[in-house]
């Protein structure tokens, strides 16, 4: 008999162990000493052996410009012994109702194995890619003007993190990075080599990009740039030229994150990212989920559906959703056999602005045209910055 619970501080050699052997870790690195936020799940096989372990991150995610509760999924593995038997299912399944337990309405995962994950709920949104770019063509056209750049000190930590926090209410889906995952705040900006700072002449912050230097100068030495915020194209080419300014030394630039801002700033093509790394949403709550995230303030929306959610049961049935002054509902209504039928897997593809019905329509998430739900969820596509 199989017994699974939460993992305390007597199972942290073991769970360390379990995930240095399933991610490859260092075999001299040891256990943080610290005791983190995330919560960690174990199953053990009967001789009390730890087979297989998962942890839940609790964050928060900007969703239409309000800040959602958000259980990040890390840490799944199970012990190759064990493997092929349902123990990565029941201890990924296990953090559901935890999770909606502990009030996150939404979860995140960044997946090795798709297959584990999506038959339970967790569909493809994005992706936080790394992308090799030669740093000479960094050099974007035009002289920015009235836009100078110069590197931040601690008085300008609060300065850059209200610059991210403002990426964070326009665009869709970035962690907040405040919480007790992140106990440093927004001071671990300072961790970085360089932090860039682009101001106007009169002293506006306006953007910011953050980058390690790396090691040495030749052909193979590469800038890591994680990422670059900007509220305008003459302070976006101003940091741009900042890093271009390290040609003299650096072949390459690494860079971290979404690159459609920067081919519109370039003079060539973005080559195809070197790694990729999928994320996965899943709507742990639905009635929380809606009830939390903005919506664009002009929609209006009066729409009813039937949910399919074959691992939350409180999600199966009838439900309205409705929009308005950029707040929604999601409402329990009679079951009728009329209704639309949308999986919970759409639902993550709609709420993300991700997809759209008729995608949907294609791949069996939702089985008649629904259009009013694009009109309900239509915003920005989502990004991630961090990984966990
Ligand atoms: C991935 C891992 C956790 C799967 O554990 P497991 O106990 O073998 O998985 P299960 O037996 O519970 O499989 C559940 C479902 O996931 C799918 N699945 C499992 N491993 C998979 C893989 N490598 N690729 C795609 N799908 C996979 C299975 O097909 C199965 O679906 P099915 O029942 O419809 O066939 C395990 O192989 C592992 O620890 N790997 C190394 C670490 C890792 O990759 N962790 C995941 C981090 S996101």
């Amino acid at each position: 008999m199989s017994t699974l619970r939460p993992l305390g501080p007597d199972d942290v050699e073991q769970a360390w162990a379990l995930g240095r052997l399933a991610f490859g870790g260092d075999p001299a690195s040891r256990p943080p000493e610290r005791p983190s936020a995330a919560t960690a799940l174990g199953e053990f096989d009967d001789r009390g052996r730890l087979v297989a372990t998962s942890a839940l991150h609790p964050y928060e995610q900007w969703w239409g410009g309000r800040r959602v509760p958000m259980g990040g999924v890390a840490s799944v593995a199970v012990h190759p012994d064990a493997r092929g038997r349902g123990a990565g299912r029941r201890i990924v399944k296990a953090l559901l109702p935890l999770m909606a337990e502990r009030g996150h309405a939404v979860s995140v995962l960044f997946p090795t194995a798709i297959g584990l994950y999506r038959p339970l709920g967790w569909e493809v949104v994005g992706s936080l890619d790394d992308t090799r770019i030669p740093v000479r063509d960094l050099r974007a056209a035009g002289e920015p003007e009235d836009v100078f750049v110069h590197t931040a000190v601690q008085a300008d930590v609060k300065t850059v993190h209200a610059l991210y926090e403002w990426l964070g209410v326009t665009s869709a889906g970035l962690l907040t990075r405040d919480g007790p995952m992140f106990p440093n705040g927004p001071q671990d900006v300072l961790t970085h080599d360089v932090v860039a700072l682009a101001e106007t002449g009169s002293g506006a912050p306006m953007g910011y990009a953050t980058y390690d230097r790396g090691r040495g100068y030749g052909p193979d030495s590469s800038l890591r740039v994680w990422e670059l915020v900007s509220r305008s194209g003459e302070a976006g080419a101003a940091l741009l030229r900042s890093l271009a300014s390290w040609d003299s030394v650096v072949e390459s630039v690494l860079w971290r994150g979404p690159t459609d801002e920067l081919a519109l700033s370039l003079g060539k093509p973005v080559p195809p990212p070197e790694r990729v790394q999928p994320w996965m949403l899943r709507i742990v709550d639905a009635v929380a989920a809606v009830a939390a995230r903005g919506f664009a303030p002009s929609t209006s929306v009066d729409v009813s559906f039937a949910l399919v959610d074959p691992d939350v049961a409180r999600h199966d049935g009838a439900w309205r959703l409705t929009v308005d002054d950029g707040r929604g509902q999601l409402e329990r209504i009679d079951r009728r056999t009329d209704l639309p039928l949308l999986h919970v897997r759409g639902l993550a593809l709609l709420y993300a602005g991700a997809a759209d019905t008729g995608l949907l329509l294609r791949v069996g998430l939702l089985d008649r045209p629904l259009p009013t739900l694009d009109a309900a969820f239509a915003g920005p596509r989502p990004r991630l910055l961090d990984s966990f």
